[in-house]
């Protein structure tokens, strides 16, 4: 796929103009998010001419830091995680512009103090702007952010213009469907929907977006796009790294908080949802909804039920050898937190019907991948001998997401020489080799469009309970299980042969990515 054949939907898809003069305020500024990601994707849309001439970031915690150390500190997360180097002179555009204000995250005080900031770069500029509120806190503190955003009348500054005020929050949203739901009345109670920005990341992922164009903007898949050509849906969401320093977090959160419930089904949502009416936020997260709703319950239990958990343990990773989870800092030697989770979900709809949806996501696994795999049903047998009949393998349509972002087709082709001999062959779309390197990171995307006011890459409230009413009931059978049924499988490998069995159940197995 070469640049100039890219369907003008893509194109419509970066609204990456006109962004109006902006304050952005994150809370929990001294974090590790901060300095890894949002920092320098906001230094790259400076490096990419994307921010306004008027722009300033302030940053926001408890700690009092002078505005020239949190600007060194700034400057360092650049050196240190930016994808390109620290240009001196675009980097002191932002500089100037950058400030720190201290206080506490549910003391009013602090939050009168920011406006006032606000009030006074307003006024040296001399003009109105849009404030961009992102709370990259711990979620203990979300509420009490946003409330107190209300009380001092930051959320409904112009209110009623494009310049009204946006909220961006991070994950986790609610660790079941009740606290997501008290979530949702605290953030709705304040701000409007259209002024709220959940985040998932992976939706700002240049492949993760590239889905939706191979699924709509090509004519050959749709056809095939159910339960008439399509045997199984794998989804994977491998990871290598093991919890490191985040035990703490992690051991409150497992595999399905923290990846399956939110990165993983939105995988799933945008894989099978409908076309939706236009390209615009609310159709597409209204088809990603109904399909989320469509999913049947998960069947607990120990008949061969829809889930599978399991623990990492010692095992070797790149040849080194690594710790099992219960070793891990911050870990519970009794823990019973799950670091993978497999899923097999049915979708209960005229598309899917019949259709296994496989989920799984795991730390510590053989090695970091995600993909999407469209596994289609087998030929019929007619014209093989048999002995090719069991060389012939399922046709799959695969999309990595990362890494080595692409796509590719499974087929079945002839092994050149006088006899009809064949094996499996790969049709291979690399963005590298297409695109070059060096794309936008996610954070990137997602600041731009919480900037312009594009809610499409980001999750609505009924979204988040969609996919909490499916999973909240499984944590629920866990938690009243206790350590019955958690699984082991050793670092390194591909999670544990429970997992397998699964598959197995329906005469299906997992790809090895
Ligand atoms: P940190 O633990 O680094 O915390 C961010 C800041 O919040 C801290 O610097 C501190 O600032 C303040 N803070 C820390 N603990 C508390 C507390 N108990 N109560 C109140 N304030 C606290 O978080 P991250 O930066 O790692 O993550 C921020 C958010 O982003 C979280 O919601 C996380 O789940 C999410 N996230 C993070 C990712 C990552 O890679 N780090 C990836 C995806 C999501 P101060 O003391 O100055 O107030
Ligand atoms: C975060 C999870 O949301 O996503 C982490 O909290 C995980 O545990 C990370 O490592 C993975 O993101 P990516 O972009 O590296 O795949």
């Amino acid at each position: 796929m070469s640049q100039e054949t890219r369907h003008p939907f893509l194109q419509g898809l970066s609204k990456h103009r006109g962004v109006q003069p902006t304050i952005i305020t994150i809370f929990g500024a001294s974090g590790d998010l901060c300095a890894r990601k949002l920092v320098p994707a906001i230094y790259n849309l400076a490096v990419d001419n994307l921010l306004p001439a008027d722009f300033y970031l302030i940053g926001f915690g408890r700690k009092p830091i002078p505005d020239e150390e949190f600007r060194s500190m700034a400057s360092e997360a650049i050196s240190s995680f930016s994808r390109r180097p620290l240009n001196k002179e675009i980097w002191d555009r932002i500089e100037k512009n950058t400030f720190y204000c201290s206080g506490g995250y549910d003391e009013e005080e602090g939050f009168q103090k920011l406006s006032d900031k606000i009030d006074s770069i307003e006024k040296e500029s001399g003009r109105e702007m849009q404030s961009v509120f992102y709370v990259s806190t711990p979620p203990s503190v979300f509420d009490p952010i946003v409330k107190n955003l209300g009380k001092v009348g930051l959320a409904t500054k112009y209110q009623d213009s494009s310049k009204h005020t946006k909220v961006v929050i991070e994950k986790p949203f609610g660790k079941d469907l009740e606290s997501a739901q008290n979530l949702n009345r605290a953030i709705q109670g304040v701000f409007q929907e259209r002024q709220v920005y959940r985040i998932d990341h992976y939706l700002g992922k240049e492949t993760v977006q590239d889905l939706l164009v191979q699924r709509f903007a090509n004519s050959i898949f749709e056809p095939l796009w159910n339960r008439n050509y399509v045997d199984n849906v794998q989804i994977t969401v491998a990871e290598s790294l093991g919890v490191g320093t985040r035990g703490g977090y992690y051991e409150q959160s497992g595999a399905t908080r923290d990846m399956i419930q939110n990165h993983t089904m939105q995988l799933l949502a945008l894989t099978a949802m409908e076309a939706p009416a236009s390209l615009d936020a609310e159709s597409i997260r209204d088809e990603k909804v109904k399909l989320l709703k469509a999913i049947k319950p998960l069947k607990l239990g120990y008949d061969n039920p829809d889930v599978v958990r399991a623990q990492y343990h010692e095992g070797l990773i790149g040849g080194k050898k690594v710790t099992g989870y219960r070793d891990e800092e911050g870990v519970s030697p009794q823990s019973e937190t799950e670091t993978y989770a497999a899923l097999r979900l049915s979708i209960n709809n005229w598309r899917w019907q019949g259709v296994p949806f496989y989920l799984r996501s795991g730390k510590r696994m053989a090695r970091r991948v995600t993909e999407i795999a469209i596994q289609f049903k087998r030929p019929p047998s007619s014209l093989f001998s048999e002995n090719e009949m069991i060389n012939l393998a399922n046709n799959s349509l695969v999309f990595q997401i990362q890494p080595d972002e692409g796509s590719t087709i499974l087929l079945n082709g002839k092994i050149p020489g006088l006899q009809t001999r064949t094996q499996p062959v790969k049709m291979h779309f690399r963005y590298s080799t297409t695109f070059g390197s060096n794309t936008p990171e996610a954070y990137e995307r997602l600041v731009l469009d919480a900037m312009i006011g594009d809610g499409t890459l980001f999750i609505r409230g009924d979204e988040t309970e969609a996919s909490w009413n499916l999973i909240t009931p499984l944590h629920e059978f866990w938690k009243s299980e206790g350590q019955r049924g958690i699984e082991t499988y050793a670092s390194g490998s591909w999670g544990p042969s429970a997992s397998d069995r699964m598959l197995w159940q329906n005469s299906h197995e997992w790809r090895r990515p």
